[in-house]
């Protein structure tokens, strides 16, 4: 192992490229916010029971992939493997669901699973989440649908799709599980799949192997075995989504990773990803609560994953366009012109501007240079005689025009729009 080398399965955002990260959450909280959604934080890690009972005991997640530790006072822990068994936690904690219903609370964090890492799948990533939790209503189904789609958009991504899918509830589900178990023990299957059989039969459709896919041809769907309230609430949400002009394609064997889920699921896949295409994730969970020792709340909710979102903007060739993070740059010549042009950028920041320095007493031409690689578009240079005359250098990077500014309007000239 070399010395400075980040875990295996992680690895850290620098810029210039982190930029892009941060833009990416920014793009993805905009339409929340704008949307009655609150912001809410939860720690880093719960007592492992919240996710044992709430993801459940039979996923990957829970089963192979939660980072589980004892702290040094017997608590049994795990670092979140996901955030919608916490955020539905804290509002049960805080008694949010009291004060009116559906609470609806948007998130934004790191999340640990300890998976097999290869392009787009990490142990330690990033989730922009949603959930509106108390309230059964296909608007809001819709809503988050609608709101994920338009984030996507508002990045300039096109080459992705809308897979969604109902799992039905506790009328329909159990029976079709068995028609499901049934059919599938008929299947010429290996061992480890034949017990997922026993423990999570859904999870069988999701076989991604070719050799069990061809064995799938004539297997009961569960679109065909929903209740008539699923029924109608699936037509619902597609009604409305149709309504606002958003495209999906119903994928009658979505299931999702955790156990959670009720009727409406969904994901969103990106066609330039590979095999880690799913860049976003969700849908209905009307019984987490209750099975996290809460009230009946049927919730709903969704996480898009960051990494993968900025990967979906390579794979596309979308550059960002980014605010620079410099717009003025301060370059002295000596110690005097040190001390005013400080102040200066002192000043111009808290006037707004984004303002950056000459630091380490580097000559004109050093300075200068850190002056272009900052992006800069004005670099302001002063020295003795300038500031003898009252005035400082101003110099437009673009055109490398240079003109003397009084000192005392320097600022006023580079807070004005297009300076
Ligand atoms: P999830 O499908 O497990 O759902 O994760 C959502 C998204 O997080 C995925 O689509 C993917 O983009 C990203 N993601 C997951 N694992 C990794 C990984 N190892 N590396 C990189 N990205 C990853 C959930 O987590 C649910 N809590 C979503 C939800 C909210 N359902 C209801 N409310």
């Amino acid at each position: 192992m070399s010395t400075f080398q980040a875990p295996k399965g992680t690895y850290d955002l620098i810029p210039p490229d982190s930029a892009a990260y941060l833009a990416v959450r920014e793009a993805i909280a905009a339409p929340l916010r704008r949307s009655g959604y609150g912001y809410v934080e939860t720690p880093g890690f719960e007592d492992v029971e919240l996710f044992a009972r709430g993801v459940g005991e039979s996923t990957d997640i829970v089963t192979k992939e939660m980072y589980v530790f004892e702290t040094k006072g017997g608590s049994r822990l795990a670092l979140r493997p996901e955030g919608t068994a916490s955020v539905l936690r804290a509002a049960l904690q805080a008694n949010l669901h009291k004060q009116g219903l559906p609470v609806k609370l948007w998130y934004s964090g790191s999340y640990y699973r300890y998976e097999r890492p290869q392009k787009g799948r990490y142990r330690h990533f990033s989730q922009v989440g949603a959930e509106a939790i108390g309230a059964e209503d296909p608007a809001l189904d819709a809503e988050l649908i609608i709101l994920a789609n338009d984030a996507y958009r508002s990045l300039g991504l096109s080459n992705f799709r809308i897979l969604l899918n109902s799992l039905g509830d506790k009328e329909c589900r159990p029976a079709y599980r068995a028609a499901l178990q049934d059919f599938l023990r008929g299947l010429d299957l290996d061992e480890d799949t034949r017990r997922r059989i026993d423990i999570n039969p859904l999870r069988v459709l999701d076989d991604k192997r070719p050799a069990v896919q061809a064995q799938l041809v004539g297997v009961p769907l569960l679109r065909d075995h929903l209740c008539e309230a699923c029924k109608e609430y699936h037509e619902q949400v597609r009604e409305l989504l149709n309504d606002a002009g958003v495209d999906f394609e119903d994928d009658p064997k979505l299931v999702r990773g955790l156990d959670y889920y009720t009727r409406t699921t969904f994901e969103f896949v990106h066609d330039g990803l590979g095999s880690q295409s799913a860049v976003g994730g969700g849908g209905r969970y009307d019984g987490l609560s209750e099975m996290i020792g809460g009230p009946a709340l049927p919730s709903v909710g969704w996480a898009l994953g960051v990494d993968r979102t900025v990967l979906a903007l390579e794979a596309e060739g979308i550059e960002l366009e980014l605010p620079a993070a410099t717009t003025v740059f301060a370059v002295p010549l000596g110690e005097e012109a040190r001390r005013v042009l400080f102040a200066k950028v002192s000043e111009l920041r808290r006037a707004g501007v984004a303002a950056d320095f000459a630091y380490g007493g580097k000559g004109i031409k050093a300075a200068m240079k850190a002056a272009n690689r900052s992006g800069a578009r004005f670099a302001v240079v002063a020295g003795e005689r300038d500031l003898a005359e009252g005035v400082v250098q101003l110099k437009d990077m673009r055109t490398g025009e240079q003109e003397p500014v009084a000192l005392d309007a320097i600022v006023d000239r580079l807070r004005a729009p297009g300076a």
